[in-house]
């Protein structure tokens, strides 16, 4: 099908009122679906936006964020709004925050999937831009299917439900599973732990996880742990199975452990 074909602008502009429709986009707002991934957009950002005045606001959650301000840098001045944010780190109050008034826009990440680092609030900036890395996969099928199941209420509900199963047994472990990342701002999409133990438990864990149908449960290559991901398309059974396994896991190994 040609992509300038009137059948073509039927899809494309079907998915443009879903998109609006079902994350409520404002009829002020334009939807572009633009080329490149993710790292594309941390260098267009800057290319597009930044040289009304050669200066950008950032705030620096975790790899993302920081990589984009890294990009940014290549085209105008970089000012982080409050310090790096580091391991077990909450958002400081916005009123803390080092805005800079010749600023031409602001620049947030809503979900570290590195980390599993999810921004708290949704920033209040008034008199610039604001471009928040949301990085979602969306197409005309899918986002349909995605309507009929609900859509962004059911979706935020099930991913509140899916994670605290996880952060729960987490938090109940002992310690023999740990997430540092603060509890204000843990990511309902990825989250991460390490075990205790370290990597040779870590690799025990992600191996007999795969002989129970769980594959691609290791952490980014960055940091190394464990990983669970749960987009959308991950049901709360699933998760429950998960959650299992790391129970029977805990079990055997927090046992070892305390024989040897
Ligand atoms: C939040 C976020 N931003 C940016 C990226 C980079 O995207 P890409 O790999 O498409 O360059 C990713 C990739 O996983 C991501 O999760």
């Amino acid at each position: 099908m040609s992509h300038r074909s009137s059948a073509y602008d039927k899809i494309h502009n079907n998915a443009i009122s879903l998109v609006k429709e079902l994350l409520k986009i404002p009829e002020n707002y334009k939807v572009l679906f633009l080329h490149g991934g993710g790292r594309a957009a941390f260098a267009s950002v800057a290319q597009n936006l930044i040289s009304k005045t050669g200066e950008a606001d950032y705030a620096i959650t975790g790899t993302w964020s920081f990589l984009a301000a890294e990009e940014a840098k290549n085209f105008g001045k970089v000012n982080y709004v409050f310090p790096k944010c580091e391991k077990g780190c909450d958002v400081p109050d916005q009123s803390t925050w080092k805005l800079n008034n010749n600023a031409s826009y602001f620049y947030y990440c809503a979900n570290e999937t590195v980390e599993g680092f999810e921004f708290p609030f949704v920033p209040e900036i008034n008199d610039v831009p604001i471009v928040c890395d949301m990085s979602i996969y969306v197409c005309g099928k899918v986002l349909e299917y995605w309507k009929k199941e609900g859509g962004i209420e059911t979706t935020e509900k099930l991913s509140k439900l899916k994670s605290e199963i996880l952060y729960n047994l987490i938090d109940d472990s002992d310690d023999f599973y740990i997430n540092e990342i603060h509890p204000n701002c843990r990511s309902r999409i990825n989250v991460t732990f390490r075990i205790r133990g370290g990597v040779p438990v870590e690799k025990e864990f992600l191996k007999l996880a795969e002989q129970h149908g769980m594959i691609q449960l290791k952490g980014h290559r960055s940091i190394g742990g464990i990983r669970a991901s749960l987009y959308n398309a991950i049901t709360v059974e699933e998760v429950g199975k998960l959650a299992g396994f790391m129970r029977l896991f805990e079990s055997e190994y927090s046992f070892d452990e305390i024989k040897s």
